[in-house]
């Protein structure tokens, strides 16, 4: 077609420069046909030429930057994030104006938003010690005395060195030790006892208290080999600051954007400094008490296993760098058992809450999983971590709770550490790369109907072995850092839903509407509370309290 008028206009070109006396023609002649076919490679070459150029300033200027939202100066791009839905939903609508990875400003820092898996593993994986880094914000400061932990701390030595020592001792007391299994098992049975004297009082539960204190036992066991009991003033005070921090911390608030609004009062940030307060003295508590008790020839817990750390950094007996220059103070030391309880406590015990609401949203996939339960445990024993491989339905329907409603939808952001890229975009150091989960996991062109809650699609065709049926799935995150809790997490979600599903069949009491699947956003994404009928299955009426 362009061709073709190309064509017609140089026809036109040449008869209005042939000299007046020539008598026009009908059609081209062959001098007609020459010029064209001259002037088509003319423009065929120039095009190549073009194309070369563009190439050559390519490479002397490197990428391009991504799309960037609209900016203002001081204010940045918040005039068009401006929205009713959260941010992961706001991220992931933008993509259709900006495309899959673009950039925005809050106030000064330049944020780029990742939505497709090929970039996000290329920043989490590919380059991933490029963007280990962490931005620091006022609110995560508060919470880590300045970034001195693991989740919120920047890459560095001394991040290096404690996450080291947090997954020895999370091998050491976790992954593959019986006795974690026997303490999650200890819980879960302790948890099926409250839910079986509130269906024989005819009571409809809260699970969400219950769920937080079962989980908080167990990593309690871990850093300080203590649990709590149900109505414990402590741990009801534990209850409450955490609650406080899931809804003051690294929400993007606009202190965190802009850090001088923090001479203004601001009630967000005096609830989080006063929970922070309630859990410093938690901590300090069992720190003491284990400063106390320390014996070099035990090692009962995470706080005893950072405690040696210290003492043989202290002692110049590692081959580590010494105590200071690996950061080892009492502040860090503290830091990082609370990043523990953060990171381990409200994740899992918010994926179980997750997953019990989508059960009784779906009653035909609770009865499929006791079907299995059933035929591979029965009903004379409890379910144990060996008989994981023997349950697929259960493992895949885990998966897809962990698919459709990501914990952490955009992950924790990361900073690049130094000047690199993201597929052809450039990204300067400095810059906060945000992964939104959310947009991986309800991919259209990757899950086939993403907002349908379907455990099958973790299914092999016979529905008898596990897969993972897209790359666009990573609910623990990937690469230099990764979960640390990643095994004991998947280790909890299937002790506590098999053991529940065996002995109860979970509903909300009739007349009440099934509970809200939309979840409200905060460090994590929680969903909102309502209470459970949880009702013995057949031949567990009677028994109150049988060991899982
Ligand atoms: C189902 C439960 C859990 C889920 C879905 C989950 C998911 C995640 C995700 C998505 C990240 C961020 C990765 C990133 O920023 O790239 C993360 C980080 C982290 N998680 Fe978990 N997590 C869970 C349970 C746990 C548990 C039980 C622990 C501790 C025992 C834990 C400890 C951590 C730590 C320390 C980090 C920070 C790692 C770092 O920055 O290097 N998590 N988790």
């Amino acid at each position: 077609m362009a061709l073709l008028l190309l064509r017609n206009l140089l026809h036109s070109f040449c008869n209005a420069l042939r000299p007046l006396s020539q008598t026009p023609q009908t059609g081209p002649s062959a001098a007609d046909m020459a010029v064209f076919l001259l002037l088509c490679v003319f423009f065929a070459v120039g095009l190549a030429l073009l194309a070369l150029q563009l190439k050559l300033r390519m490479s002397v200027h490197g990428p391009q930057e991504p799309p960037r939202l609209p900016s203002l100066p001081l204010i940045g791009s918040l005039l068009s994030l401006r929205s009713p839905h959260p941010p992961h939903l706001l991220f992931k609508e933008l993509q259709r104006k900006y495309g899959q990875t673009y950039s925005l400003m809050m106030g000064s820092h330049c944020v780029i938003i990742v939505n497709h898996h090929t970039h996000a593993k290329e920043v989490l994986m590919k380059k991933g010690k490029i963007f280990a880094g962490r931005p620091r914000t006022v609110t995560t400061d508060v919470l880590t005395r300045d970034g001195k932990d693991i989740a919120f701390g920047d890459y560095s030595t001394t991040w290096r060195f404690h996450r080291k020592i947090v997954h020895g001792a999370l091998c050491m007391f976790g992954e593959g030790s019986a006795a974690i299994e026997k303490i999650i098992t200890a819980e879960a049975q302790s948890l099926c006892a409250i839910l079986s004297e509130a269906a024989a009082a005819r009571l409809a539960l809260d699970l969400s208290p219950e769920l937080t204190r079962a989980v908080t036992n167990v990593i309690c066991a871990l850093c300080f080999n203590s649990s709590y009991r149900r109505g414990d003033p402590e741990f009801e005070a534990m209850l409450s600051y955490s609650q406080g921090i899931v809804d003051t911390v690294a929400k993007d608030s606009l202190v965190d954007i802009f850090p001088w609004l923090q001479i203004f009062p601001n009630a967000d940030l005096h609830l989080l400094k006063k929970c922070v307060a309630i859990r410093d003295q938690l901590l300090q508590k069992q720190y003491d008490k284990h400063k106390v008790d320390y014996s070099d020839s035990v090692q009962r817990d995470l706080m005893d296993a950072l405690l040696r750390a210290k003492r043989s950094a202290e002692n110049n007996n590692t081959v580590e760098l010494g105590a200071d220059s690996v950061g080892l103070s009492d502040d860090h030391l503290l830091m990082t058992v609370g990043d523990i309880f953060g990171a381990g406590v409200e994740t899992t015990s918010t994926v179980l809450k997750w997953a019990i609401t989508y059960l009784i949203h779906h009653p035909q996939v609770q009865r499929h999983i006791q079907e299995e339960l059933d035929s591979k445990v029965g009903g004379d024993r409890s379910p144990q971590l060996s008989d994981r491989g023997s349950l697929p339905y259960l493992e895949a329907t885990i998966r897809e709770v962990l698919r459709i409603r990501p914990v952490a939808p955009l992950l924790i952001p990361h900073m690049a550490l130094s000047d690199s890229s993201i597929g052809d975009f450039t990204v300067r150091k400095g810059t906060r790369v945000i992964i939104n989960l959310w947009s991986l996991h309800h991919d259209e062109k990757e899950w086939k109907n993403p907002e349908l809650f379907d455990p099958g699609r973790f299914l092999n065709s016979e529905g008898t072995g596990l897969i993972i049926p897209s790359a666009s799935y990573l609910p623990f995150g990937a690469g230099v850092r990764v979960c640390l809790g990643e095994a004991l997490a998947k280790m909890e979600l299937f002790l506590f839903l098999s053991c529940i599903l065996q002995r109860f069949t979970l509903s909300v009491p009739s007349g009440q509407p099934l509970p809200s699947l939309e979840g409200k956003f905060g460090v994590v994404l929680q969903p909102a509370k309502y209470n459970v009928n949880a009702t013995p299955r057949p031949g567990w009426e009677r028994i109150k309290c049988q060991p899982c």
